[in-house]
């Protein structure tokens, strides 16, 4: 099978595509064909920074895939020949709290991805897809749109009438608009550009604020609040926008905290002067990526997909997340 791997190389020079044996299931694992794999920012930054991550050896990349299941191991019950399933971020994180052994088991970064023909899933590690959604589509789940609804349904705490922040237009913030808007949240959705904030208005963003000709846009959110600030913020900026994202929230707001985008410094005292939560989130575990399933089935939502790029071009779909230009999310397509 064809697959690609994080090799010796500067940069995307380092995604290389190789010859490898199709893996066989061994007892509780599912083999996949593999059909889709969408990328997020951290896969870009894995196949960039991979000694720097703790990666020494060659690494399959990317978290995000679907496919049909081609053939289960012993003591398979859940699944079948021909299901079409979605993996999950963690092979090992079923419910609970996050423990270092759950984080160990991320695809494409301390084990293989899924950007290849064929990968082992554990049974715990997979469930079925949506069935309204493509494999394309599905392929967008396991990280962003899961990492969205943490955020900003699980530890945001935001239901109807609750308001959020949601920062720039890439994967995380695109589908956390989708979830607002199927919720009744309202969302302020900031972005670098005015096409892409005339986008969101069109999917339901209640304001839209531009980050670049607007930089104190914590003030217009502060206003736009009534003074309050937000309920929730779904901070994907990180160090540079921080104090910022404390400026916009309420006294005892969430910030639930993802991105590692922008660099910076923070001064944590306003955080403890608003009772501000600041909490880190690492995507989910698979009974809440159900949940998330189950409400995009309920209200028919689509991810939202700029491109789909061919397996071949892979190396494309980087240099397009590495130009900032892309909507929503950006997919690989396997033969
Ligand atoms: N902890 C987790 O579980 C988790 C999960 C998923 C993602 N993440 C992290 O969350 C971040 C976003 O991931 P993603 O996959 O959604 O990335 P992405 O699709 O590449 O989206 C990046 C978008 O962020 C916006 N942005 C960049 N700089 C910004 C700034 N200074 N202020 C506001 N917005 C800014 C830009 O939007 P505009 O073009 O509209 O300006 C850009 O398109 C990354 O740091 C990623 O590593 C963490």
């Amino acid at each position: 099978m064809k697959a690609y791997v994080i090799a010796e190389g500067q940069g995307l020079d380092a995604l290389q595509l190789r010859d490898r044996d199709v893996p066989k299931p061994g007892p509780g694992e599912i083999l996949v064909r593999m059909k889709a794999s969408s990328i997020n920012y951290r896969d870009f930054l894995t196949i960039n920074h991979a000694a720097a991550r703790g990666i020494t050896e060659e690494r399959i990349p990317n978290s995000d895939g679907a496919g049909i299941v081609e053939e289960v191991g012993a003591d398979v019950t859940s699944y079948k020949s021909g299901d079409r399933v979605v993996g999950c971020f963690f092979q090992d994180w079923v419910s609970g709290p996050i423990t270092p052994k759950t984080m160990a088991s991320a695809l494409g970064g301390p084990i293989d991805g899924v950007l290849a023909e064929y990968v082992v899933f554990k049974e715990n590690g997979l469930l079925p897809m949506p069935g309204h959604l493509s494999f394309e589509e599905a392929s967008t789940l396991p990280c962003a749109a899961l990492t969205a609804w943490n955020c900003l349904i699980e530890q945001g705490n935001a239901t109807a009438g609750s308001t959020a922040l949601l920062l720039g237009t890439g994967g995380v913030s695109v589908f956390s608009l989708q979830l607002a808007k199927a919720c009744g949240i309202r969302a302020i959705v900031t972005s670098s550009s005015d096409e892409k904030l005339a986008r969101v208005s069109e999917m339901g963003a209640s304001e839209v604020i531009n980050y670049q000709t607007t930089p104190d846009w914590e003030l217009k959110v502060q206003e736009l609040t009534g003074g309050r600030g937000v309920d929730v913020v779904v901070e994907v900026g990180g160090a540079g926008t921080l104090a910022k994202s404390v400026e916009a929230v309420r006294v005892g707001g969430t910030i639930s905290l993802v991105g590692v985008l922008t660099g910076g410094k923070i001064d944590p005292t306003s955080i403890m002067r608003k009772s501000v939560r600041l909490q880190g989130i690492y995507v989910g575990p698979q009974v809440m990526f159900s949940k998330l399933n189950a409400a995009l089935v309920q209200n028919k939502i689509h991810p939202v997909i700029d491109e789909v790029i061919a397996f071949d071009d892979a190396r494309k779909a980087y240099e397009l997340m590495q130009s900032g230009a892309h909507f929503g999310k950006i997919v690989i397509a396997m033969p």
